[in-house]
C-alpha cells in the first residue's frame, strides 16, 4: 500500500497587541489568496467570528480592497450562531460589515449559514451548500481563519463536546453549547480536511493555556 506523507508547518507568532496580530494576519492572508488564484484561479476562504479576526477583516478592508480580485474567492464562514443575520450576535453581520459589504464579490461564491430559529434544519441545509462547493472545487481549502476562546473552543467545537469527532458530514448542528448562544451551527473535521493555511487568531492572556 502506498503511504503518503504529510508535511505540516506550525508557526507561532505572538505580538504586543491584537492591532499587530490583525496587520500581520491581514497582510498574510492576502498574500495566500493571490497565489491560489494565480494557481488555479480561485481561493477558498473559510472566515472567523469573534474579536481579533475583526480587526483583521477591517485591515485588510482599509488596506487591501484594491488589492484583489475579490470575484475570485469562495466565502464561507466557520460557525455561526443561531441567531437573526441581523442580530449584534451573528457572526455573518460582523464580517459582513467589516469586509464582505465592501468587496466587489461574487454573490454565487458566498456559501453562507441561513437563520431559520431551527438550527438543525440551517445545518442540513447549510451541509448541502458546502457539499455542493466541495464536489464542484474539489476538497482544498486555502485559508482557514479561525479564533479561539478561552476554553480552547474553535469555531464552535467545544472541548468534550461530541461534534469535535463527527466526520461523517460537513456542517454539525450544536446544542447546549457551553458559551451563549447554546443552539449553533458549525463546520466538523471532515470539511477541514485538505485546509492548506490555518491562521488561529487569539489574543488576550486568558487564552495562554488553551
Ligand atoms: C462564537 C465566536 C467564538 C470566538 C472565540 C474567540 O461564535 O462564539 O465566534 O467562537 O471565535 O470565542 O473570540 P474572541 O476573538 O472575541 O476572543
Amino acid at each position: 500500500m502506498a503511504s503518503i506523507i504529510y508535511f505540516i508547518m506550525v508557526e507561532v507568532k505572538v505580538f504586543d497587541s491584537p492591532t499587530l496580530i490583525a496587520k500581520e494576519s491581514a497582510k498574510l492572508s492576502l498574500d495566500i489568496l493571490k497565489s491560489a488564484i494565480g494557481q488555479r484561479g480561485y481561493a477558498v476562504w473559510i472566515l472567523a467570528g469573534g474579536t481579533t479576526p475583526l480587526l483583521a477583516y477591517k485591515e485588510i478592508s482599509d488596506k487591501y480592497i484594491k488589492d484583489l480580485d475579490w470575484r475570485r474567492v469562495y466565502f464561507l464562514i466557520g460557525d455561526e450562531r443561531s441567531v437573526a443575520i441581523d442580530s449584534p450576535e451573528s457572526n455573518y453581520r460582523l464580517i459582513n460589515e467589516a469586509l464582505l459589504s465592501k468587496v466587489d464579490l461574487d454573490r454565487d461564491k458566498l456559501i453562507l449559514p441561513r437563520y431559520s430559529e431551527d438550527n438543525i434544519s440551517d445545518a442540513d441545509t447549510y451541509n448541502l451548500a458546502v457539499a455542493k462547493m466541495f464536489s464542484n472545487l474539489g476538497p482544498e481549502v486555502d485559508l482557514l481563519w479561525l479564533g479561539m476562546g478561552e476554553d480552547g473552543h474553535t469555531l464552535s467545537l467545544f472541548p468534550g463536546h461530541q461534534e469535535i469527532n463527527n466526520q461523517s458530514r460537513y456542517v454539525l448542528p450544536v446544542n447546549n453549547a457551553p458559551k451563549p448562544p447554546l443552539e449553533r451551527i458549525t463546520l466538523g473535521l471532515k470539511a477541514l480536511s485538505e485546509v492548506k493555511h490555518c491562521q488561529v487568531l487569539a489574543s488576550g492572556s486568558l487564552k495562554k493555556d488553551a
